[in-house]
């Protein structure tokens, strides 16, 4: 019989598709990620759910703003978090998209549960209404104001079926009662049981003044609340009402995390729409706080949103979620800034992990020709290696148990205690002064035995925050197991036998210089923030486009770095001969090119206006990097770029040239 694993559901919001992701929405799925990848190291079948929230009202408004069908605006923004998981290498087991087939079975199965057992009647509604938030709002602020958002309401009359959210206030706190920890941390219980004691109003789950959204089963005038639908894509995504295997494996959810503004709807609305349907609760609803810029939350309304992209660009993906999971408490706001990314890249990754762990392996090439020496046996181990392994051993105690109680910072602060400890062990025993001593090989093998266990044991404790750079030095580590599959709770001491052969060490976090890479990622925010592309702002003309997949990310190496030769020979360049080239109406700084390059002839925008005119460019040969993604400029498709040197501190571009005559197409070596 094959070993059952115990299963572990856990979900993130499902997104609205009225703006594209930024680094608040990634927080949360970074943040479940790290929980899902380190449940499956302690054995879990794990299920990670994300998803994107497609009706109602906002995409309906946006959608139209932009000029587009509901359902085209929906498609572009959901595709946009697909490919951005994608390019973070998030480990998503189910994506659910509210406007699927699947999710209108789901939600009617749901709702008609409900309404069988007597929970749904229909009703009258008179009052104001939040678009922002999707809700009616009985008691608006003076001025007519959203309690929640403080935005102005709308005055609605309609028609409605409602739920009888009213019966539900009993269960709902014996529930909170009896299990403390459904809705954490312990200030958000306290906060909706408040509000719960404080009494529940029927709630309308039905519209008929907005088109976009879930018919009523049996009145086609009505459409179903957003919320309602948005919250069973929960199940939805597990196959509820579709795949009755997957659905009863899976359900009821370990874990709902969220942001703390959508706890109502999670720990009230959510548990009571359940029960009335007679289905089983998630076990728990974590609220996290916010990302603020400059004292403000992160968000589109507030236009002071920051991107994921450009940190994981620049610096690595590992990088962005070590600070994500770093810098802010995890339940708490914190404020994003610039210069504390790149504060604790450069301390605890550059400075801290990268180094400790390119000079431990170094270490093992130089003394021992790349091979593990043996430990000294155990009676002549020194008394600081048996220190260093029961550091090792606390560490391996604490970090879990603070991964188990979702602190993040605490465990990786944990962690690098014992990065600290194992550079303070070389430097006290000096391997490079012993290697220098023929008598003291022994000794010097022990030393360099006892710091690569130790580097071991933080890469597998790192690994669900750190997936890609632990996974990199547990192989330079010589290790042949998958280190995902390590169960951190127990990972041996000595594991890592003698004789292995390590791997080449590698610079994995090369040290960032601030001021440069700030301003880098300034400004491929902006190209983010304006896909038009403003010349005066863009990156210059042979940085990559920020629509270019980030190959190698997660070790995407820092502003003058050293690549290997596999990093350069990612990039095809070849000769192109520019055919035609004209202004773009509107755009003083970017022309739109005919550049043959060989088999075929490509349409490049290039922001070369300032140095050259369209006539001066025809004819010429120019040095083409023929295999970027395309991307827009100024609305205009550009599938490739020209290379051209940045002069002088306006970043004027001057074209490349051959010394000899040279055929289209010719690739550059
Ligand atoms: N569609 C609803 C959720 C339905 S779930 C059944 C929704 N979508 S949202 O696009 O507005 O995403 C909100 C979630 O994104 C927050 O709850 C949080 O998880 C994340 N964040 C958005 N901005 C954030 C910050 N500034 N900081 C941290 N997380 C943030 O609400």
């Amino acid at each position: 019989m094959p070993e059952t694993k115990p299963k572990y559901y856990l979900t993130t919001p499902i997104y609205y598709v009225n703006a594209r992701p930024h680094l608040g929405h990634t927080y949360t799925t970074v943040v479940a990620d790290t929980i899902a990848r380190f449940m499956r190291m302690c054995g879990y079948d794990v299920v990670l759910l994300t998803g994107t929230d497609e009706h109602g009202q906002k995409v309906e408004r946006a959608a139209k703003a932009a000029g587009v069908t509901p359902q085209a605006y929906a498609d572009r923004i959901a595709g946009e978090y697909e490919q951005l998981w994608k390019e973070l290498d998030l480990s998503i087991d189910r994506f659910i998209r509210t406007t699927e087939p699947r999710q209108e079975r789901a939600v009617h199965r749901l709702l008609l549960q409900a309404k069988d057992k007597g929970y749904i009647y229909k009703g009258f509604y008179e009052g104001q209404y939040c678009v922002f938030d999707e809700m009616y709002v009985d008691e608006p602020l003076p001025g007519g104001l959203c309690p929640e958002c403080k935005r102005p309401t709308e005055k609605v009359r309609e028609e409605n079926y409602y739920f009888k959210l009213s019966e539900f206030q009993d269960r709902l706190l014996k529930l909170y009662e009896e299990q403390p920890d459904f809705i954490q941390p312990e200030t958000r219980r306290n906060e909706v049981m408040a509000f719960v004691r404080g009494g529940l109003r029927d709630l309308s789950v039905s519209r008929t003044t907005i088109k976009w959204g879930i018919p009523w089963p049996d009145d086609e005038k009505h459409v179903i609340y957003v919320w309602y639908d948005a919250l069973t894509s929960y199940m939805t995504g597990i196959g509820y009402g579709d795949d009755e295997v997957q659905w009863e494996k899976y359900w009821p959810a370990e874990l709902h995390l969220i942001g703390k503004e959508i706890l109502r709807f999670h720990a009230v609305y959510w548990p009571a729409f359940l029960m009335a349907a007679e289905e089983p609760l998630p076990k728990k609803i974590f609220a996290h706080g916010w990302w603020l810029f400059a004292d403000e939350k992160m968000s589109k309304s507030r236009g002071n949103m920051q991107y994921p992209q450009p940190i994981a660009r620049t610096l690595g993906i590992d990088a962005l979620r070590y600070f994500l999971l770093r810098e802010m408490v995890f339940g708490q706001d914190g404020n994003f800034s610039r210069d504390a990314l790149l504060t604790r890249y450069n301390a605890d990754l550059a400075n801290g992990l990268g180094n400790l762990a390119s000079r431990i392996v170094a270490m093992i090439h130089q003394y021992f020709g790349g091979v593990l020496p043996p430990p000294v046996p155990e009676a002549s181990l020194s008394q600081i290696a048996v220190a260093l392994a029961s550091k090792a051993a606390e560490v391996q105690d604490v970090a879990v148990q603070y991964y188990e109680e979702f602190k993040f910072s605490d465990a990786l602060e944990s962690i690098w205690e014992l990065v600290a400890a194992t550079d303070q062990f070389l430097t006290e025993k000096k391997p490079w002064a012993l290697a220098k001593d023929p008598a003291k090989q022994a000794e010097l093998g022990e030393v360099l035995f006892a710091a690569a266990q130790s580097l071991r044991h933080i890469v597998a404790l790192a690994h669900p925050v750190l997936p890609h750079a632990s996974t990199k030095i547990w192989k330079q580590l010589g290790e042949r197991t998958d280190i995902a599959s390590q169960d951190p709770k127990h990972l041996a001491w000595g594991a890592l036998r003698p004789g292995t052969h390590v791997g080449e060490a590698e610079q994995l976090f090369p040290r960032a210089d601030k001021k440069e890479t700030s301003e880098r990622i300034e400004a491929m925010e902006d190209e983010i923030r304006n896909p038009a592309g403003t010349p005066s702002t863009a990156p210059p003309a042979a940085t990559p486009a920020a629509g270019a997949p980030a190959a190698g990310a997660a070790t995407a190496p820092a502003a003058n770095a050293k690549i290997g030769i596999e990093d350069f020979s990612k990039v095809e360049l070849r000769v192109g001969l520019v055919k035609s080239a004209e202004r773009i109406p509107g755009a003083d700084k970017i022309l739109k090119l005919m550049v043959d390059i060989g088999e075929e002839t490509r349409q490049i925008v290039a922001g070369l206006a300032v140095s050259y005119t369209p006539e001066e460019l025809v004819g010429k040969k120019v040095v083409v990097v023929a295999n970027l993604a395309p991307r827009k400029l100024r609305g205009v498709e550009s599938n490739g770029m020209i290379v051209a040197a940045a002069v002088g501190p306006e970043g004027k571009p001057v074209i490349c040239t051959f010394a000899e005559d040279v055929p289209p197409g010719a690739k550059l070596k």
